[in-house]
């Protein structure tokens, strides 16, 4: 795996202090990690969690992991048990950590080893409201999160709910990795594009690693 080979020819975009978008870092991996993703699904399986307030997130996911975010009518947590299977959640594939680890140290992270990953799916018109990850115990780990297929557009915001998002358009491969002192920056995914990505169709896919214990 060569993923800084294609990093200069996409842009790397500096979003603030500890926080970058490496344009294309994962071009060369990107069609082997989409192509794990069904037999994690079959483990586990894409699912639209529930809220607390009784209301159902618009984002299909599932974890991969020691742990996994959940969200129900409890509120949203981590934990190692996959709570519509009762059994551990699948391990995340080494070709995930691989990627992951080395987005992480080209953003200024060495050594990252995450114990969660929440694999996302955007349908058209899916979006998630700006929000920081905070209910991971460990905020000294950057998150690393990965885009494959239909482009969208993320929003990065502030360290306050109240600044105003930059808009910054992310495609099949870009991988956003953000740490101290942006770590609780506020962000979220406006708009799936719509059209036909030839690997993932019209969804868009995102690959969250998080050091979560
Ligand atoms: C997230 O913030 O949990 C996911 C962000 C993304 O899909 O790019
Ligand atoms: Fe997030």
């Amino acid at each position: 795996m060569q993923p800084d080979l294609f990093a200069d020819t996409r842009s790397r975009i500096d979003l603030g202090p500890g926080a970058v978008l490496l344009g294309g870092f994962a071009l060369a991996e990107a069609e082997a990690l989409i192509g794990e993703i069904p037999a994690l699904a079959a483990v586990s399986g894409f699912r639209h969690m529930e809220t607390r307030s009784g209301g159902r997130l618009s984002v299909a996911m599932f974890n991969c992991g020691e742990t996994g975010w959940v969200s129900d009518r409890r509120g949203y947590r981590y934990q190692a048990i996959d709570p519509r299977t009762d059994r551990p959640w699948p391990a995340i594939p080494p070709r995930f950590l691989a990627l992951a680890a080395g987005a992480a140290a080209q953003a200024g992270y060495p050594g990252f080893v995450p114990d969660a990953c929440l694999v996302n799916r955007y349908d058209a018109e899916t979006k998630l409201s700006l929000h920081q990850d905070m209910d991971e115990r460990d905020h000294s780990a950057p998150i690393v999160s990965v885009s494959l297929g239909q482009a969208a557009t993320f929003l990065w915001g502030g360290l306050s709910r109240s600044d105003r998002p930059r808009r910054h358009r992310v495609l099949h491969a870009d991988v956003v990795v953000w740490g101290e002192p942006s770590r609780m920056v506020f962000h979220g995914v406006d708009s799936v594009e719509r059209g036909t990505h030839p690997l993932t169709g019209p969804c868009r896919y995102n690959l969250t690693f998080r050091k979560a214990r």
